[in-house]
């Protein structure tokens, strides 16, 4: 019997490939960046070609360092950065367009024309998302009105759309040659496309975006059979299992499987996402409604979710662009030489700003500049930024909730940075908490994988695996903590109705 399942982790900044065990250990990776393509302000762009390329490199890599062959893997389960859109040929597999990066702004003129019948939430009702940049639809649409030769093919169904999930595992079954096109709910329920009651494509808001149905993926569950890898790969044969979107992933791999669990991934960006079981739960107060997950016949589970563009893309940009810091770890020695922000904000608006505000008209702004600041300043102020966003996010949760949250899992890349995440449990005051298994995406999408080949028995077998590592409570007093949040509001204001 195999004993391990091997996640593919399709990410923002790279692709990887890791394997785990039956306790939910991790036991190797494999992992690759990719290039940020950034044509001009505003636009994102990823190579569909390079991205499934690594994904073949990095499942090599984590199968050798494990010393592990095919017959050892179980079952494969995809997880993916959401919304980011790739259109490619069914017949040769070649991609018409780059992949239009989930941070891309460029399609704010059709966000706008859509938006002239009825508002940005003419849709939400149904499909629980607001009329915004962010999400595949209108990423679509630019394609086929942009492309040469596109809308053509379209017509002709000659052409296919899928988020990344879709791409590596279409390419996975056989690409031209017989690639399975499918994609789970979890991604559907980020294109704008799928009704959240039926789970199924809506032809009426397909029609008003332009985009034939042709070119969509079949919407299954997130943990089932979908297909096996083709016979050239180094898998070949082995089951494709389970798919969820990033955000989802890692809720999954938290266990906040119940109603009334949640989870604050810090990644590119961070994402709040808070279960609301089976029940739809529409928000008052700038959160979307998703998609959680759906166990093969079983029923969906909804959440809302407080979507945050930029908090570790910060740091990346402080290294890449304004070049104060060579590594990103650099960021937290280099914070801790001052002793506070020295009245600093880093508003980090650079894709417009999302939960709760919704304001693509948003630009980054650094405000409380004096000739006292230094770039410690602007690395801490950075870093604020995060915990200072996530607080505006849980507000909503709470409100929306009609309960406080009593604490708050969180996992990714920037948990590993003691000083933020104690800066967060004072922001948020209320306790911060990480598990030992801190990689809870690609985790999640082994466990809908393992669920459905029977490696794992149910969601309390994998509750079990689930262990604290530490815990952060506030210590900040409440009077300080009110003064940042002041500033911090104040700041937001000063990005707002920017852009000409
Ligand atoms: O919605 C975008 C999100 O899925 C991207 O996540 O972790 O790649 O930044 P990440």
């Amino acid at each position: 019997m195999a004993d391990y399942i091997l996640a593919i982790d399709q990410g923002t900044t790279s692709t990887r490939a890791i394997i785990f065990d039956r306790s939910g250990a991790r036991v190797a990776t494999g992992q690759k960046e990719h290039e940020q393509i950034l044509p001009q302000a505003g636009w994102v762009e990823h190579d569909a070609t390079e991205i499934w390329s690594n994904t073949q490199e990095v499942i090599g890599l984590a199968l050798s360092r494990a010393h592990l062959t095919r017959h050892d893997i179980a079952g494969i389960g995809i997880t993916n950065q959401r919304e980011t859109t790739v259109v490619w040929d069914r017949h040769t597999g070649v991609p018409v367009y780059n992949a239009i990066v989930w941070q891309d702004t460029r399609t704010q003129a059709i966000v706008d024309r859509l938006a002239a019948d009825g508002g940005t939430d003419r849709f939400t009702p149904i499909v629980g998302l607001p009329l915004a940049t962010y999400f595949s639809g209108t990423k679509i649409t630019w394609i086929l009105e942009n492309v040469d030769g596109a809308r053509e093919k379209a017509d002709a169904g000659d052409l296919l759309f899928g988020t990344t999930d879709c791409w590596v595992l279409w390419n996975l079954t056989g690409g031209a040659d017989g690639g399975v096109h499918v994609t789970d709910v979890t991604n559907a329920s980020r294109t704008m496309f799928m009704d959240l009651k039926t789970l199924e494509w809506r032809d009426d808001i397909l029609d008003v975006f332009g985009v034939p149905r042709s070119m969509m993926p079949e919407i299954r569950s997130s943990s089932e059979v979908y297909g096996t890898a083709e016979s050239s790969s180094l898998l070949r044969e082995t089951p494709i299992a389970g798919i969820l979107g990033d955000q989802q992933a890692a809720t999954f791999g938290q266990a906040a499987f119940a109603a009334g669990e949640s989870k604050n991934t810090y990644g590119t960006g961070c994402f709040l996402i808070f279960n609301t079981g089976e029940e739809i739960v529409h928000s008052e107060n700038g959160l979307l409604t998703t998609v959680g997950y759906k166990l093969g016949d079983a029923p969906a589970h909804y959440a809302l979710e407080g979507s945050i563009a930029v908090t570790g893309s910060l740091i990346q940009w402080l290294r890449d662009q304004l070049g104060i810091i060579q590594t990103a770890p650099e960021v937290e020695e280099l914070a801790r030489q001052v002793e506070d922000n020295g009245g600093v904000y880093i508003v980090p608006a650079f894709s417009g700003l999302f939960a709760p505000y919704w304001r693509s008209d948003a630009r980054g702004a650094i405000v409380g500049l004096t000739r006292f600041a230094n770039k410690s300043h602007i690395a801490r102020a950075a870093l604020e930024a995060v915990a200072f966003q996530t607080r505006d996010v849980l507000d909503a949760v709470n409100a929306d909730a009609g309960v406080d949250l009593s604490e708050l899992k969180v996992d990714g890349g920037m948990v590993a940075n003691d000083e933020l995440m104690q800066f967060q449990a004072d922001m948020l005051g209320v306790p911060v908490v990480r598990p030992v298994v801190a990689e809870t995406t690609a985790l999640g999408a082994a466990y809908a994988a393992g669920l459905a080949v029977g490696f794992w028995r149910d969601l309390d077998e994998l509750s079990a695996n689930w262990q604290e590592d530490r815990r952060w409570e506030p210590q900040m007093n409440a009077a300080e903590r009110d003064r940042q949040l002041r500033l911090w509001r104040k700041a937001v204001t000063k990005s707002m109705d920017w852009v000409d």
